[in-house]
């Protein structure tokens, strides 16, 4: 794993955007892991900014968001699908028949959730997933306890999860109580992962996460077994990360980060 601490939230984001533009114009086919949340819209604000400015294609990109609610609608507001209609596909020119999120609506949840890790396989895995953190230490929605080696499934939301998420959905009461997840196993088979993490309220659960020891309370401490994690946050999300003066030394002179050192 690596961590790289910017200054401020836009320079991770745009780190973060610059990582995934590469990866995409180095592969035009790239296979490409979406997450959904407040951290990424800046991700998502960067991508569409270098499409029509510099023509970043996606015309050949294929994606797989990392999870869905149950029972909610794809044109609901707070569906995962709406939300990346909004900050990503309709103003990039992606094939919408490549964009792949969990249906929430399936009638049988199990084969639907068969079927993404099937979908997943057939187009070759995951080259580069994005992958943000609730504050319960979730990646995708792999609540505590969730197994190591899980896979695409129905999990029932903490409380927690709930109050953070519920906005968009006019309250906890509202808020649906179940979602379609990527399993933390399927996540740990993407070729690269990198996580976004932004905001004094994160700092504390992304040093137990990165720093801390693994365990099924805290899924994104699962990405220490990942041989290709990077981690990238702002200056207060790093703010009780224990080592950052190694990480800081390690991102100034790799020779793989020279072309991201300048913000
Ligand atoms: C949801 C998503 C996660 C995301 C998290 C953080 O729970 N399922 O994938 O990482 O939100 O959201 P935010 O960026 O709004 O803090």
């Amino acid at each position: 794993m690596e961590a790289i601490v910017r200054n401020t939230a836009e320079e991770a984001a745009s780190l973060t955007a610059a990582v995934i533009a590469k990866a995409l114009q180095s592969n035009p086919h790239l296979v490409l892991g979406l997450a959904t949340g407040r951290t990424m819209e800046a991700v998502y604000t960067i991508l569409v900014r270098m499409h029509e400015e510099g023509g970043l294609d996606f015309s050949q990109a294929t994606t797989f968001n990392l999870d869905e609610y149950v029972g909610i609608p794809a044109d609901h507001p707070g569906s995962y699908r709406h939300y990346m209609n909004e900050h990503l596909f309709r103003h990039v020119n992606i094939d919408p028949r490549r964009t792949h999120l969990p249906n929430g609506m399936a009638r049988d949840i199990e084969t639907e959730c068969r079927q993404y890790e099937e979908r997943i396989r057939n187009c070759g895995g995951i080259d580069l997933q994005l992958l943000g953190i609730g504050r319960s230490g979730h990646i995708g929605f792999n609540e505590p306890l969730s197994a190591l080696r899980s896979r695409t499934r129905e999990k029932a939301l903490t409380q927690r999860t709930i109050e953070q998420n519920a906005a968009l959905f006019g309250g906890p009461d509202q808020m649906p109580r179940w979602a379609i997840t990527m399993g933390v196993g399927t996540i740990l088979e993407c070729r690269r992962c990198i996580l976004l993490v932004t905001g004094r309220e994160k700092a504390d659960i992304v040093a137990k996460a990165v720093e801390g020891p693994i365990t099924s309370m805290i899924s994104a401490t699962a990405l220490q077994l990942h041989p290709n994690c990077t981690v990238v946050l702002d200056h207060d999300a790093a703010l009780h990360l224990q080592q950052r003066d190694y990480y800081d030394w390690v991102f100034e002179n790799e020779p793989h980060w020279a072309e991201f050192r300048r913000p």
